[in-house]
């Protein structure tokens, strides 16, 4: 039984870090990169203009100022064929789930 209870505190010191490892990775995962979003955006600049200001917006629409939520689901759309255009589609086939979190952090805030 005294033994048992010397060990708690190291089980109660074990949970708390693992704890911790999975919030903060989880954490990591749900959270975009605004400056791996900017690295990752030169190309998206060609159509939707520099930082997403588009300057043809009646064929490229802007994206600018974004809401994150809204911009994950529209490139996750376009990505898994849920939603379908024949120029944007394939500017989506590439992009992993966190590269999305990264652009949606980087064109928010522009
Ligand atoms: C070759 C031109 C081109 C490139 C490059 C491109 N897009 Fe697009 N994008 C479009 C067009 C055209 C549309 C409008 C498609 C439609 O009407 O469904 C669009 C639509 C979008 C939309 C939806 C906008 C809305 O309000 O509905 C988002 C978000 C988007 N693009 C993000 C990106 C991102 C992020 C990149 C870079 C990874 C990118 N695009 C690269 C042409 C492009």
């Amino acid at each position: 039984m005294s033994s048992i209870r010397s060990m708690t505190p190291i089980f109660r010191t074990l949970a708390a870090v693992c704890l911790t490892w999975g919030l903060n990775a989880s954490l990591a995962h749900a959270e975009g990169d605004a400056a791996r979003g900017e690295a990752r955006a030169a190309s998206c600049a060609a159509c939707h203009g520099p930082g997403g200001r588009s300057l043809n917006p009646s064929v490229f629409p802007a994206i600018a100022g974004m809401e994150p939520e809204q911009m994950v689901t529209l490139l996750k759309a376009y990505r898994d064929g849920d939603k379908v255009n024949p120029i944007m589609s394939p500017q989506a086939q590439g992009l992993s789930d966190q590269d999305i979190l990264d652009l949606a952090a980087y064109f928010s805030n522009q």
